[in-house]
């Protein structure tokens, strides 16, 4: 059985916590696309972790963690994650291994983003400076370094020169680069060795013994290089075609595939937020909702939920349930809005246009929701009061397609389950 779990909004929408909710009874859990980019956060009795590259089922004792091949691995942040897990008192070295095929992000990389944020000036993408656009850059050029390489010292050096001698920095305009990405990669093999593995070996098995997998998306649609707000978008696809091509398993494999979802949006850099708040509702919303970047510690910009981007990620995904998150942080605000239309000039739009100009001269059109109250002591689904449960059924309505769990808080046990995903 495989659950698929994916952002469907611009990322941060409490995928961590949702996996973690999910994770009881997991055989393996599998992050399959992007990087060190993703911060999910799960807080278990007031201890807080945010994890970038591990998948969250970490944190649930027994559950097997998978690093698979579409991800690109940050070698620095990776060794200080598990060596941090390690420190707490999880058994991460016999819980986790990576894929072989998986590309390693180099100083190169995030040298290389850093001219090119550099160089777009006031169009600049405000990305999270980790090195993932140049990585998969490199992967699609064919040049890219792979984790099974760094088990290899001789390939590893003529894969290393050949990118550098690509870039145009071999040894003879650039003395010593390549020695010193030779050394910070070799810094690495001890721990490499520990975890590298053929992870679709690993998934078959589980997959054969009908086992509990949950894949667990990073970014959100509407960052997907494919279908998002190009080119303010991450590098990678970030739906569920790019989790299963991340992983390598069949769709036909998938049981069910759930849509995580804030109850509004959020938004961390450059590109457009058409149902952007207005002050101060905006600066109450983030402070309320903690919304500062879980990898960047970036303010993120929060918006109204926009059905209509909902609808659009929802139906590209074929999202069979939802997760809603941050209930709690809308409750008690003199006014909730939801966007279910745009303006474009004179054209009423009911879908998420191509340009990410055409996107971010768009007027929301809204509908203003019924405001409930604080949700502390809301135990199950029926304890909701009724202006929140109108909410979630308009958001039902939008997605086509039922919610089955509903988070009021960040810790673990704040979550409502409208009955058990089998
Ligand atoms: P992810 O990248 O999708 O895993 O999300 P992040 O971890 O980057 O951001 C989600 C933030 O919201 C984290 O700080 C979570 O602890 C927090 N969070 C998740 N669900 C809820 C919720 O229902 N209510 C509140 N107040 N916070 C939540
Ligand atoms: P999780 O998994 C929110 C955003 C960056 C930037 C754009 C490109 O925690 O939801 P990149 O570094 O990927 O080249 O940046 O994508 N971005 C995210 N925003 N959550 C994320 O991951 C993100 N990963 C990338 O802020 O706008
Ligand atoms: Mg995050």
């Amino acid at each position: 059985m495989v659950i698929a779990v994916l952002g469907v909004q611009w990322g941060d929408e409490g995928k961590g916590k949702i996996v973690d909710a999910l994770c009881e009874n997991a055989h393996l859990v599998v992050r399959c696309q992007g990087g060190a980019n993703a911060g999910h956060t799960v807080v278990i009795d007031g201890s807080k972790r945010v994890l970038h590259l591990v998948p969250s089922g970490i944190l649930t004792d027994g559950t097997y963690c998978l690093i698979a091949d579409g991800v690109v691995v940050d070698l620095d942040v990776l060794h200080a994650e598990i060596e941090n897990l390690a420190n707490a008192g999880i058994d991460v070295w016999k819980r986790l291994a990576v894929s072989k095929r998986a590309h390693v992000v180099l100083p190169l990389h995030r040298e290389i983003e850093s001219i090119h944020e550099e160089a777009r000036g006031k169009a600049r993408i405000g990305t999270t400076g980790r090195g993932i656009g140049p990585c998969y850059s490199d992967k699609a050029s064919r040049l890219g370094i792979r984790i099974c390489d760094l088990l290899e010292p001789k390939r590893l050096a003529d894969r290393v020169k050949a990118l550098y001698r690509a870039h145009g920095l071999d040894d003879r305009r650039s003395a010593g680069s390549v020695e010193a990405a030779m050394a910070y990669l070799e810094g690495f093999t001890e721990t490499i060795r520990r975890i590298a593995a053929d992870t679709h070996a690993i998934l078959f098995q589980a997959l054969e013994a009908n086992k509990r997998i949950v894949l667990e998306g990073s970014q959100g649609f509407l960052l997907d290089i494919d279908h998002g707000s190009y080119p303010y978008v991450t590098s990678c696809n970030t739906g569920i075609h790019g989790l299963l091509a991340g992983c390598g398993i069949p769709p036909s494999a998938v049981t069910s595939i759930v849509g995580v979802a804030k109850a509004y949006v959020t938004r961390v850099g450059g590109g457009p937020l058409p149902t952007e708040m207005e002050e101060p509702i905006q600066t109450e919303v983030r402070q309320k909702g903690e919304e500062f970047g879980a990898t960047t510690g970036r303010p993120r910009r929060c918006g109204w939920l926009d059905l209509v981007a909902l609808r659009y990620a929802c139906r590209a995904n074929g999202v069979t349930s939802l997760a809603v998150t941050k209930m709690d942080t809308l409750a008690g605000l003199d006014t909730v809005k939801v966007c279910v239309g745009y303006d474009y000039g004179a054209q009423s739009l009911d879908t998420v246009p191509a340009e990410a100009e055409a996107l971010g001269e768009c007027n929301p059109k809204y509908e203003t929701a019924e405001v409930w109250g604080d949700l502390s002591g809301v135990q199950c689904f029926g304890d909701l009061p009724s202006e929140a449960r109108s909410y979630l059924r308009a958001i039902e309505h939008w997605a086509g397609a039922e919610i089955e769990l509903v988070s009021t808080g960040p810790e673990r046990r704040s979550i409502l389950r409208a009955k058990q995903l089998t």
